[in-house]
């Protein structure tokens, strides 16, 4: 089954082309096609994401990234038919909150025809509703040209689902043992997720506040660090460790370490950062130092938790998934402690270019969806959903 999918959550539009041979969870996967553009750089200046701009940006890349990718996977070809009055009206009036989208796409259309397709996966949520509406929006307009079924999708599940890909060795999803615990860590969320089967969701934990990459983001914000700040703090925290550095000479807290939940909180965390700078300048070393201590607080609170997860529901599986599993700190702990903690548990992680935003974990999605499309029913009930849950 050849699968588009389209990912606009936050600050990275995507599409993909994928092929998936097979049933979900056995089936294998090919990468056909693929297309990233990440407005980092765009939004660095508001030290966050600015939703307004993002869904400009998103509207903007949809069209040259599908482009890309079906070039990528060697299905571009020229137009051999117009797209009627009709199916132009219609595309207009269904992109009528895009109307640069709909230009982009009949434009296309005057050069290019759309291959067969078997399904569109379409992020639906949770994120920022308005650069959302973008990617369904869009996936609707795809749907309509190519009478092909569309699928909303979890971009949680999407997370959970590249944490297993080996995209490595065979192209595969791992076969998983359940009860799996999968740990989810992003920008928008932070949560503990219980699964006794495939694509059965029970949250057992999350954050009161912030989510771990909100409070990396701010956090390197109050030190002066660009957008996004995860990568940042874990360089300088690399460099501390490297440099064997002192502690910051203020120890910073633990939140909810002991609180006997599996729940989080990490806006205190970021308010003791922000008492322990105080309005003053760092030392180049000072950031590094506190860096380091500011990671280090948040993998010993995470992984406290996670431990208790898998204790509590006799998990065999650990799947850490989201933004801020790129993190080489978090990575190395978790791993060597749960080889001496949790011997005959597995422990997964995603490749480290599928652990931020990305569609090929959108295409997974959808696959695993794929039998709810063929009775999805009417396309226009889909919607794009900001609180949308596992
Ligand atoms: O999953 P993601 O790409 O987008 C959301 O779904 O939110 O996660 C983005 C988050 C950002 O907060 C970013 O700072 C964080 O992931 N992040 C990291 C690292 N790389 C990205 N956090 C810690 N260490 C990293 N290496
Ligand atoms: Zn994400």
């Amino acid at each position: 089954m050849r699968i588009i999918s389209i990912e606009t959550s936050a600050d990275e539009t995507a599409v993909s082309i994928v092929d998936a041979d097979g049933a979900f969870p056995t089936a294998r996967y090919s990468l056909l096609g693929n297309g990233l553009r990440s407005q980092i750089e765009l939004h660095r200046e508001y030290g966050g994401i600015f939703p307004a701009m993002a869904k400009r940006e998103h509207a903007k890349a949809l069209v040259p990234l599908l482009q890309h990718a079906l070039e990528e996977a060697s299905l571009l070809e020229s137009s051999t038919q117009h797209i009627s009055a009709d199916t132009e009206e219609k595309l207009r009036a269904l992109l009528e909150r895009e109307p640069e989208l709909a230009d982009a796409l009949i434009e296309f259309l005057s050069k290019y025809d759309l291959p067969e397709i078997g399904l569109i996966a379409v992020t639906s949520g949770p994120g920022l509703e308005p650069t959302l509406w973008v990617g369904v929006n869009f996936a609707k307009a795809l749907a309509l040209l190519t009478s092909s079924p569309v699928v909303p999708v979890n971009h949680m599940e999407g997370h959970i689902l590249a944490s297993i890909f080996d995209a490595v060795e065979d192209d595969e999803l791992a076969p998983v043992e359940f009860p799996a615990i999968a740990l989810l860590v992003s920008g928008g969320h932070t949560e503990l997720v219980l699964m006794q089967d495939w694509v059965t969701y029970e949250k057992v934990g999350q954050t009161r506040d912030d989510a771990v990459g909100e409070a990396f983001d701010k956090v390197a914000r109050l030190m002066g660090l660009p957008y996004p700040g995860g990568p940042e703090i874990g360089r300088l925290g690399a460099e501390a460790r490297e440099l064997n550095l002192p502690p910051f000479k203020e120890k910073l807290p633990r939140p909810m370490l002991t609180s006997g939940d599996l729940d989080f909180s990490f806006s205190g965390l970021k308010t003791a950062v922000r008492y322990a700078i105080a309005e003053r300048t760092l030392s180049e070393d000072e950031r590094r130092a506190l860096s380091r201590d500011f990671e280090d607080a948040v993998t010993e609170v995470l992984l406290a938790k996670t431990t208790r997860a898998i204790d509590t529901y006799s998990a065999r599986t650990l799947i850490v998934g989201g933004g801020v599993s790129a993190s080489r700190r978090l990575r190395e702990v978790f791993t060597s402690s749960y080889i001496q903690t949790h011997p005959d548990t597995t422990v997964f992680f995603p490749p480290r270019e599928l652990s931020t935003d990305n569609s090929i974990m959108i295409a997974l999605a959808g696959h695993a969806r794929a039998s709810e499309a063929r009775t999805a029913g009417a396309i226009s009930l889909i919607k794009a959903d900001g609180n949308r849950s596992l």
